[in-house]
């Protein structure tokens, strides 16, 4: 099932105009806080938006690589309290890609849009852009929005020459 689920997966941009069933979205909510955290500490904070209009400000969080967002049924936004957990970052990613799996798993598409080191405009970076949108105590910080939703279109995994031609990154016990 894993296989079948990783072969599957590609990042999808463009969503039906179709709702997610709340019992899904529990799902999804389920997977989040499922995933690993360094010492179990769980710094995250997962802002669960549909409400469109909101969904629409988030899709102007940058000039580039956000728009995708206006059409998801849900955006999944991940923040996290450094104060709480040095490695919030990889804590946040990971719980970013459960959250991508989750959906994968639940019959949606998902992609990832970039929030931490990416900027709004020339004065605001994209990060304070979100808190502000969705109300983000100062002390968190934002790494991603999870935007998904049910395909527009068909979307195909990637071919296995995709992985064949990767081989060479994979390094057998030494460099
Ligand atoms: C850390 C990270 C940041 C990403 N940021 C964005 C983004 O801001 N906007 C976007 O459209 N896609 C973003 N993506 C999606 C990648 O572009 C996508 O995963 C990559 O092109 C590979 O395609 P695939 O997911 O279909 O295999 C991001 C993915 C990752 C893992």
């Amino acid at each position: 099932m894993f296989f079948e689920l990783i072969r599957n997966r590609r990042s999808s941009r463009s969503f039906e105009d179709k709702k997610i069933d709340s019992e899904i979205i529990d799902l999804i909510k389920e997977a989040a806080l499922r995933a690993p955290s360094s010492r179990s500490l769980n710094p995250w904070e997962f802002i669960f938006s549909t409400d469109q209009t909101i969904i629409e400000k988030l899709s102007r969080a940058k000039t580039h690589g956000s728009s995708f967002l206006k059409s998801a049924a849900l955006a999944v936004t991940i923040a996290a309290d450094p104060k709480k957990c040095d490695v919030w970052i990889e804590d946040s990613a990971i719980a970013s890609i459960y959250i991508q799996l989750a959906c994968e798993a639940l019959g949606l598409k998902s992609c990832w849009c970039q929030i931490r080191k990416r900027e709004h405009d020339n004065s605001l970076s994209a990060e304070d852009y979100v808190k502000q949108v969705l109300g983000i105590p100062e002390n968190l910080r934002v790494l991603s929005i999870i935007g998904t939703g049910f395909p527009a279109g068909p979307v195909k995994g990637h071919d296995i020459s995709y992985v064949q031609n990767q081989l060479d990154k994979i390094h057998t016990d030494k460099f």
